[in-house]
């Protein structure tokens, strides 16, 4: 059963639903828990969570895993914060950083049992401001909801290690609502792969309307390094 208990997967389907392997101490809503094998899990809403409404989508560069050190742009009130939380386990820590003092309150009541979660109160903007707290990131996470996302992005692109991934979940009503959306992600996707390498893109309209899920690759030798 021990054993059982230290390999089990952090990301799995449990009666058709996608669910995150609990982390060890961490508080929240019982409701959302199912135990299979001794192992508690969290059930992971998609209608919630655009990274699980990727992933059920078919998501196939999934490098968020075990140890790994996330900056998550956009944190909110911490939903799927604390997903990607289980997934890294002890080992790994999320910077989550959000500009909002209202969503900071409820993200701190989640990060207070979740030691691996670091809640940062900023404008994502402002990289200078959170700069001296992050080393090596290996995955940006962004869900910002801001007319220039891009730029957003490509200015925290400097804490990504070499290699590393952004995943990124683009709203065009945020960008531009009198636009096309296709036009939109076109022109995000063109911005962007100037300065990274496009991976993959995944459709999850069926979950949330107007959204598109996309990955990107740091080059290992960035042009503006
Ligand atoms: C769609 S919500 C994120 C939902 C969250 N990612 C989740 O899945 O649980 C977008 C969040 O981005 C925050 N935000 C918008 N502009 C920001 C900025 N420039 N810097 C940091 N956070 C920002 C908003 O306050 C809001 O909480």
């Amino acid at each position: 059963m021990e054993n059982e208990k230290r390999t089990a997967p952090a990301i799995k389907y449990i009666g058709g639903y996608l669910a995150t392997k609990k982390l060890k101490g961490s508080s929240g809503d019982r409701k959302e828990e199912v135990i299979e094998n001794g192992v508690v899990y969290r059930l992971w809403n998609p209608y919630n969570s655009k990274l699980s409404a990727a992933i059920i989508s078919g998501l196939k560069n999934m490098h968020i895993r075990e140890g790994s050190k996330v900056l998550y742009l956009g944190a909110a009130n911490g939903t799927t914060c604390s997903h990607i939380s289980d997934i890294i386990g002890p080992e790994g820590v999320i910077y989550c950083v959000e500009i909002s003092e209202r969503s900071m309150r409820d993200l701190l009541q989640v990060c207070e049992t979740r030691p691996n979660m670091i809640p940062i109160l900023s404008d994502a903007r402002n990289t200078d401001s959170y700069a001296a707290e992050l080393s090596g990131i290996d995955i940006i996470y962004q869900d910002v909801s801001a007319r220039d996302q891009a730029e957003i992005l490509l200015a925290n692109k400097e804490f990504l290690k070499p290699g590393g991934y952004a995943y990124v979940a683009i709203k065009s009503q945020s960008i531009d609502v009198s636009k096309d959306p296709r036009d939109i992600y076109k022109e995000f996707i063109s911005k962007v792969s100037k300065e990274m390498e496009l991976i993959e893109t995944i459709d999850i309209n069926r979950y949330d309307k107007m959204h598109l899920f996309v990955i990107f690759r740091k080059p290992i030798k960035s042009p503006n390094k």
